[in-house]
């Protein structure tokens, strides 16, 4: 199943875009927001399109001259852009992996199909899905099933897993599922027991919430005055991530509520007066119904808009 875009559109249009404008797509993937930009876009525009999964880039490149392609971290941008292009008018990340990447057995993404304990989303990562089980303790584990899965069941899954590598039984995505579904006795029907599970491993392997602090602490520096960030998130810990980082950049720092409601002028003045202030949050959009019925992927999706000021 090809990759279905969530909130293309409403992501685009917060994005504002200016013909001659630059943007960074920090999750170009399967490039569907890409796209849309690049049909906004005039000849002068430029978009930079990162992403950190070589297979993803080289699978879905788009050859146009206005897309300057970046096999990398998002958390390097500002390394790597190294103040070569300017401040930018705006930047997008659409989280997560792909149904491109999901649905790949052999990237072992999915408890849905039999592959390998791999679970890299950059292929040039050493360790994998495997390795990190077998490197750290039950403890351990259990703690991140905990913390990134909100896994109920953190310790008696951690030592099943524990359980299975020792008895050389943890050998596929097949193998990790069962040791996972078998210390559930109930089976919900709307969901899988390893989804959580599988989710945590995949987050705490790629360091996605340590890498996603970075990058959107780098974007405020690289955004120009009015740039805009926006930002998809598909679970309750990223979207913190993003919504805290956009409370404590903004007027919505609780400290510095003197009255409610403030005026349109004195927001302005204490922006004015607050250097500490960099963003003015715009917007938070869900999917709607229609969408969510097309694409089911798209239902726990959070879309976070902020201007830098
Ligand atoms: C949900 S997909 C983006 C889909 C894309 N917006 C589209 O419409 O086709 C997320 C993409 O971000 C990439 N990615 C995830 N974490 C990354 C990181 N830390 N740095 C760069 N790319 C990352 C993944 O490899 C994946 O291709």
């Amino acid at each position: 199943m090809n990759h279905i875009p969530v909130l293309l559109k409403e992501s685009i249009n917060s994005l504002n875009i200016k013909s001659n404008g630059i943007y960074i797509d920090a999750t170009y993937g399967c490039g569907g927001h890409t796209k849309l930009i690049l049909s906004k876009l005039g000849i002068n525009g430029r978009i930079y399109a990162v992403d950190c999964d070589i297979t993803t880039i080289l699978k879905y490149k788009i050859l146009d001259k206005r897309i300057i392609y970046i096999h990398n971290n998002f958390s390097n941008l500002k390394f790597i852009l190294n103040n070569k292009i300017g401040k930018i008018d705006g930047i997008l990340f659409d989280l997560g992996i792909s149904s491109f990447q999901l649905n790949n057995p052999k990237r072992g993404f999915s408890y849905m199909f039999n592959g390998p304990l791999d679970m890299r989303i950059n292929q040039n990562q050493n360790i994998n899905a495997y390795n990190l089980l077998q490197k750290i303790s039950e403890r351990k584990l259990s703690e991140i099933l905990k913390l990134y899965g909100e896994e109920k069941f953190h310790k008696k899954i951690a030592f099943n897993i524990k359980k299975y590598l020792l008895n050389n039984k943890l050998n596929n995505t097949k193998d990790l599922s069962h040791s996972i579904c078998s210390v559930f006795k109930k089976k919900n029907k709307f969901k899988h027991p390893a989804r959580r599970s599988f989710q945590a491993i995949r987050i705490f392997l790629n360091k996605e919430i340590e890498e996603l602090q970075k990058a959107l602490n780098i974007s405020l520096d690289l955004l120009k005055k009015n740039g805009i960030i926006s930002v998809i998130s598909f679970h309750s810990l990223e979207d913190r991530i993003v919504k805290n980082f956009m409370k404590k950049n903004s007027l919505h720092n609780k400290n510095i509520f003197k009255k409610i409601p403030l005026t349109e002028i004195e927001i302005n003045n204490l922006y004015y007066k607050n250097n500490n202030l960099k963003l003015k949050i715009i917007d938070r959009i869900f999917p709607n119904k229609i969408e969510i019925l097309k694409n089911l992927r798209s239902r726990s999706a959070i879309l976070r808009v902020a201007k830098k000021i």
